[in-house]
């Protein structure tokens, strides 16, 4: 199988993955907020929903471009002020990689702070992913740190010193809040609560892509056998 076949054959697994993920929606009573994630899968999320008849009132993105798109399918953004304090019954959005205990990395997009903050009003987290996503550990996918731009060396240094981990800065891309993201390679995950709060102490750190403290609650596995859904274990 070429690269290209394997591509496609990814994307028609997030794909499964997202349509399984606007049943879970239907499931909500009508009329409700969800918080919608950035990315290729949640994209085909996006794209599901609207052609799907589910009724919500509207939508918080956690990034510039699904707010686009969702606007571009006439769903309504709504700000997390609107709001208040949540919670929001779901937030649906993939992730880079998913441990068995559902913790993840995220920000393969660079949407991970905003990902961060709309997670933390939501009731539940539904992951979407294809099955190359799922890891026994985290940390083969380059964890993303969002910084300060003036703080590049200091917080390199920094993570280098803690984690052992080489940080490579991603070059020319800034976030929707105008900063710099810094992948790290190197890394194996094993525990990823007290990482992701250590990391998250480095002055010039906004947040990382390690989403432990919050992880998902449902997961939307899409094999080549059909979607597994499974929840958080414990
Ligand atoms: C966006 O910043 C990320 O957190 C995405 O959720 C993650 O990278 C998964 O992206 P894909 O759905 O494109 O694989």
């Amino acid at each position: 199988m070429d690269a290209t076949t394997n591509r496609m054959n990814q994307d028609e697994l997030k794909k499964a993955a997202a349509f399984a993920a606007v049943e879970e929606i239907r499931t909500l009573a009508p009329g409700a907020v969800i918080g919608v994630g950035t990315g290729s899968t949640v994209n085909h999320f996006i794209d599901a929903l609207a052609g799907s008849g589910v009724i919500i009132r509207g939508a918080v993105p956690s990034s510039e471009a699904s707010a686009r798109r969702l606007a571009a399918h006439g769903i309504l953004l709504v700000g997390l002020d609107e709001i208040g304090a949540g919670p929001i019954p779901a937030y649906v959005d993939g992730a880079d990689e998913i441990d068995p205990g559902f913790n993840m990395i995220k920000g393969g997009g660079g949407a991970l702070t905003r990902e961060k903050i709309v997670a933390a009003v939501a009731r539940r987290f539904i992951c979407i992913c294809d099955a190359s996503k799922k890891v026994a550990t985290l940390g083969r996918f380059p964890l993303p740190v969002e910084i300060i731009p003036m703080a590049h060396t200091q917080v390199r240094h920094e993570i280098a010193r803690l984690t052992g981990g080489s940080s490579r800065w991603r070059e020319g891309f800034v976030t929707d809040n105008a900063n710099h993201i810094l992948d790290v390679s190197g890394l194996t995950i094993n525990d990823p609560r007290t990482l992701e709060s250590d990391l998250n102490q480095i002055a010039g750190v906004v947040t990382n892509g390690l989403f432990a403290r919050r992880g998902a609650d449902v997961l939307l596995l899409a094999t080549a056998s059909g979607v597994e859904r499974s929840e958080r274990p414990g």
